[in-house]
């Protein structure tokens, strides 16, 4: 159930549901579709050689059904400010899209070769997003999951990103985010405590299913 508490932390801050009927079959544009032909088969070569490069933690969502979604956002106005932020970034797919559709895009992840193949993506894009290197969590956060300690996002001993470019994430209007299952009650805890009034989460969760929140208290 959106919106429901996930963990026993108690916190007076609330997410609050945003129903939105995106278009399931809307077309991509074409721009932001090859975009998503590269990006399709850098992953492809990705996973061909996976054995080489194993990283348990990586699965990528569907990026068109997410384009739509922020394209929706977008359209209708409903971030409160132009920076958005892309919790786990993985190959920096979603961060590019969101910078094609006009907000100043950051992507923060923990593995290092992650990191270096969204970074050679965006450039050879020509795309003007940044990505971070380090932990989405802000310090101190990890408090929050309490007995939930198995969560993916708390396996990365790396320190969290947001200080090393004199940043907080209550800088971003707009967060998106594909947890592991069962790890989203803790990312919206996170957000919750965190994030700044009025800031957006859009939550990947499978096929065609997304959804939006926003903190209000
Ligand atoms: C399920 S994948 C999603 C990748 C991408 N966001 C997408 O939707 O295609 C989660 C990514 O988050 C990264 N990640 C998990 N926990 C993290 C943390 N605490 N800090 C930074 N990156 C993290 C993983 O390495 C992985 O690349």
């Amino acid at each position: 159930m959106p919106g429901r508490r996930d963990s026993p932390f108690r916190s007076d801050k609330q997410l609050t549901p945003i129903d939105i009927a995106w278009d399931l079959e809307r077309p991509v544009p074409p721009d932001t579709e090859l975009l998503l032909r590269r990006a399709d088969s850098l992953l492809q070569a990705y996973w061909d050689a996976w054995h080489r490069k194993p990283i348990e933690q990586y699965v990528a969502c569907d990026f068109r059904d997410v384009w739509r979604a922020l394209a929706t956002v977008r359209e209708l106005q409903l971030a409160q400010g132009n920076l958005f932020l892309e919790w786990g970034c993985g190959f920096g797919i979603v961060t590019a899209m969101a910078n094609q559709l006009g907000w100043g895009a950051i992507g923060i992840e923990a593995e290092p070769f992650l990191v270096s193949e969204a970074r050679t993506f965006l450039a050879a894009e020509g795309i003007k997003a940044e990505i971070w290197q380090g932990n989405f969590l802000p310090s101190g956060s990890e408090r929050l999951a309490r007995h939930q300690s198995h969560h993916a996002s708390l396996f990365h001993q790396v320190p969290s990103a947001y200080s090393q470019h004199d940043m907080q994430l209550d800088d971003f209007a707009f967060v998106f985010a594909y947890p592991w299952p069962g790890e989203d009650g803790f990312l919206k805890d996170v957000f919750r405590e965190y994030a700044a009034p009025g800031a957006l989460l859009l939550v990947f969760r499978g096929p065609y299913e997304l959804e939006l929140y926003r903190k209000t208290n």
